[in-house]
This record gives C-alpha cells, structure tokens and sequence, in this order.
C-alpha cells in the first residue's frame, strides 16, 4: 500500500472512499467532517441530529455520495470524547475504517490528520496515528494462500490529505508511522510464519537480511562459539533439536563511539512443543509463535537503524526449537550459563528463561548500560494478566517507569509486576545454584526472578509477552494472529533515551 501526504480540498479528491472524523459531545462536524457536510448538502449534520452518528470511539457510519463528490463513499468515524482522546485510540478507529472499507471493496482512500488539536495531540501525532492505523489494521498474512482474498480487495493508496503549511508535520509522522508500523508488521510476519519456515537458521537470515537493509553491523554465533563463550543454557536447550541454534546479535551505532549500548533481548524459540516435559498437544501450533520475542526486537531494531537516534542499540536474539529427543535436554539436568551460574533442569518446558540466562550474560559482557527482554515466557502470566497487557518485571524503578511510559505512548498497554525478596526463595536448586521452575504460583514472577539473578545489577526489564505477542480477534490496531507487541514500545523507549 502506498501512503502519500497531500494538500489538497477533501471534498474534490480522488479516492474510492473517505474517511472523516467526529467526536462524541459535539453538536456540529468540523474540520474535514464540516466540508465533506457542505458538499453532501448536510447529509453528515442530519445524521448527527438524528442521533445515529454519536461520535462513540470506533463508531463507524457509512455515506453513499450518490455523485455528489468524486468518493463515492464517505465514512464517519467516532473518535469518543476529545477530552479522553490519545493517539492511540485515533489509529484504532483508523483502522476499523479501513478494514470496513476493504470489505467494501475499496481500493483507495483518502483520510486527514483525524484528532489533530484535540487534547493536545499534534499534527505529526495525528498523522502518524492515521498512518499506523492504515498499515497495521490492514495488516494480512496471505503468503501461504494460494487462492485471492474474499474479504474484499487490498487498499493500494492511502492519502492523508491536509494544508500547506502542515504539509512537513503531516510528512514527520506519516514517515514515523510508517517506520514503526512496518517493523511491527516484519515481527508479526515472522510469529505468523509456521516453525518448519522459520527455524533458527530462518531467524538468523531474516537478522540478516534487516542488518544489510538497514547497514547494522551483524554476528551470528554458531555452536562452535556459542561452547567457547559457555552458552550452556541455549546450547542445552538445542540438544533436543536436529536445527542448528543461532545466537544472532545485531548492532546499531548512533551514539558517541564509547557509550555503552542498551541491550534489547528477544526470546527466539522458534518452537516449543515443551522438550522432554512435552505440552499437550492442543493449542500447540501456538508454540510456532516462541519466538515472537525475538521477532519484536530485530523489529524494534530495524525501526531504529531507520529513524536514527543518538545511541547505540544492540539486539540479541538466541535462537533454537525446544524439542523432545534421545539426545534431549531431561529434568534433573545441570547447566552451566554464560558468566558460570548452574542451573538444575526441573522442566524442560521452562526453556526460555534457560536461554536468555546465556543472553543477559552475553549483554553483561559487552557492556550493556540497561537490558530489556522480552519473552513468550510464561502461561502464567497469561493467566495474571489475560491477553491485554504485557507484564513487566525489573529490578530498577527508573528504567521500568520509562519503559511503561514508552509502551502508554504506544498504545501497547503494559503493567508492572512485584519482585519482591520472597519470591527468591522459591528458585532455589538442591544441587544447582538455581532451578528453572519457582513452583506453580506466581510462575510469571518466579520466571522473573530467575532471569533477575542473571541481569545482576545491571538495569533492567523483562518483559513477559505469553499473553500479547497473540491476538484472538481483529481489535484496532490488531488483527487476529500476531500483534507484533512490542515493537513500538521498545522503539519508543530507545528513542526516548537518546533524548535524555
Ligand atoms: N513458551 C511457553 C510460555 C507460553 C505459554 C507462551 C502460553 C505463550 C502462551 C514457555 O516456554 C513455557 O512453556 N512456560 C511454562 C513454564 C513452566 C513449565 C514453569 C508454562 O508457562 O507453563
Ligand atoms: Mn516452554
Ligand atoms: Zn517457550
């Protein structure tokens, strides 16, 4: 889909369809609404009057124009109250229009800044919301359908039409959004891609394939340096499988050439069928999707090489399937993780947590100024918080309330979790320093606790994704399928350092 920014009159532009905005509690439309209503000899304010369009958040009323403008169809969307208005709810209506209008078999449509001066929302906000609102709620993955679409066609443009002199803001977001919503959309792509076509080697070249496009530096340890840096915990996990494991490590340089990096870790399994400690077999096609945590920071990283912050960035993913085999990974087991704590294997199933334990070591090691993971990391977390928002854990207030801040702004909803002392206990091994598995309750925090025991002192914020990284239904910004969380938040967090 094309995206372009015009100036232009919204009642004479060449589209298939509109989109026009109304909040809830006004009396009469403005803006683009109040032309549209002129050219359509008032058809917007009768319904208005009439009470069917009411402005509710996602409201969404469709106007045949019977000729009376080139669009032959203008949609009224409600953006709620505009004193409760943020960006994030401006791209969600935007993106119910859109994907209405695609049903209609709409190829073009034409749209302003929506929500621009309400609540202190810029222009730039504004248009980068109507842009990732475009490009994430029309969001498919078709890639292994061999028959067209019967949901209507594909939107090929999309114009944000606005003033001259707003003409530069108007292009600031839309290229933002542009930038966040397609690295979101790369991660949604690579959950949605079943296991057998994104393997660990799959998600070494896709890493690949962003650092040449983007010119980051790239490394990708193979086994033979994964035991000479004493990845126990990865390479125990990969004894199960017949596919390499990757440790793909990528490196973006926007600050001063001595400043220590922010690490971004992503969990990359790229499938969990549990190991030796095998999950039931329903839902388990899910398990394709354990990598989404990876997924979410070569996104993440891939948006910053574009938008081009001053600070260095590195994102590591580990890499490998979680499967059961005579050579596998067995409960009882003992680990040795990168910077030498041992780990007692109580379930193979607790894999993720055993290979970012060799990730934050790796991070450690080259310097990392502050460390965010982010994993599909516990069912328990899932049961915590359900499937709306993220947990985050960590062991430095700052560094979380900037996180949780960065994931607001991205509409992307995240909650903070306790690590309080008592939890540790529960982690502690018999023959090992530590065991993968705290018991059944608080499993999210236990999962946490054990990761904060390889962070050290170094601050840090794991993010639990079990829940997120998945959507049930189109929502918003969201389609059914990977939601791609949390690209934007990770990208927004990064860049809101650098300002500092
Ligand atoms: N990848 C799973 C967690 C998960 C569950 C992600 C549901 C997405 C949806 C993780 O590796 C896992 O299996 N965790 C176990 C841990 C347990 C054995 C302590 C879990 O949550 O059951
Ligand atoms: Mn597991
Ligand atoms: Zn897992």
């Amino acid at each position: 889909m094309e995206i372009k920014v015009t100036t232009g009159d919204i009642s004479q532009i060449q589209a298939d369809a509109v989109i026009v905005y109304f909040g809830e509690g006004t009396e009469s439309p403005d803006g683009a609404a109040a032309v549209l209503d002129k050219a359509l000899d008032g058809a917007i304010s009768r319904l208005i009057r009439q009470g069917e369009i009411k402005g509710k958040l996602n409201e969404i009323t469709l106007i045949h124009s019977l000729g009376k403008l080139p669009a032959d169809r203008v949609v009224v969307v409600g953006l709620g109250k505009p004193a409760a208005l943020t960006a994030p709810k401006i791209r969600g209506a935007v993106a119910e229009a859109c994907r209405y209008l695609r049903k209609k078999g709409v190829a073009s449509i034409a749209t302003v800044a929506g929500g621009a001066g309400l609540n202190g929302i810029s222009l730039e906000a504004a248009s980068q919301a109507a842009t990732e609102g475009a490009r994430l709620g029309l969001y498919t993955f078709r890639k292994h359908k061999t028959k067209a679409n019967d949901n209507g066609g594909e939107i090929r443009q999309y114009l944000i039409v606005g003033e001259a002199k707003d003409i530069d803001a108007l292009e600031a977001g839309s290229r933002k959004g542009s930038i966040l919503a397609e690295a979101t959309n790369l991660a949604r792509d690579m959950v949605n891609e079943p296991a057998n076509l994104m393997t660990p080697t799959d998600v070494a070249k896709t890493a690949d394939k962003v650092a040449k496009l983007h010119r980051l530096e790239i490394n990708v340890f193979e086994e033979k340096e994964m035991k000479e840096m004493g990845m126990g915990g990865l390479l125990g996990v990969a004894r199960g499988s017949r596919q390499a494991p990757k440790f793909a490590v990528l490196r973006y340089r926007g600050g001063d050439p001595g400043e220590k990096p922010v690490a971004l870790i992503g969990k990359g399994i790229t499938f969990d069928s549990g190991g030796i400690s095998i999950k039931p077999s329903d839902k388990m096609e899910e398990m394709k999707g354990d990598m989404a945590g990876g997924a979410a920071v070569i996104g993440a990283i891939s948006a910053i090489a574009q938008l081009k912050p001053n600070i260095n960035v590195l994102a590591i993913i580990p890499a490998t399937e979680n499967l059961p085999d005579g050579n596998a990974l067995k409960p009882g087991d003992v680990l040795t993780a990168l910077g030498g704590k041992t780990i007692e294997i109580i379930s193979t199933d607790a894999e993720g947590r055993v290979i970012l334990a060799d990730a934050l070591g790796y991070a450690i090691k080259e310097g990392a100024r502050y460390m965010v993971d982010v994993a599909t990391l516990t069912g328990a977390c899932v049961v915590a918080l359900g499937k709306i928002c993220t947990g985050a854990f960590s062991n430095n207030q700052e560094i979380a309330d900037r996180l949780i801040t960065a994931s607001q702004e991205a509409g992307e909803m995240t909650w903070q979790m306790p690590m309080f002392d008592e939890y540790d206990e529960l982690n502690k091994s018999e023959v090992a320093d530590i065991k993968n598995v705290g018991g059944r309750w608080g499993g999210a925090i236990t999962a946490a606790k054990f990761l904060a025991e390889f962070a050290g002192d170094t601050p840090w914020v794991h993010l639990d994704i079990a829940g997120t990284s998945l959507s049930d239904k189109e929502s918003g910004h969201l389609v059914k399928g990977a939601s791609g969380a949390p690209v934007m938040t990770l990208v927004n967090f990064v860049l809101a350092l650098a300002e500092k």
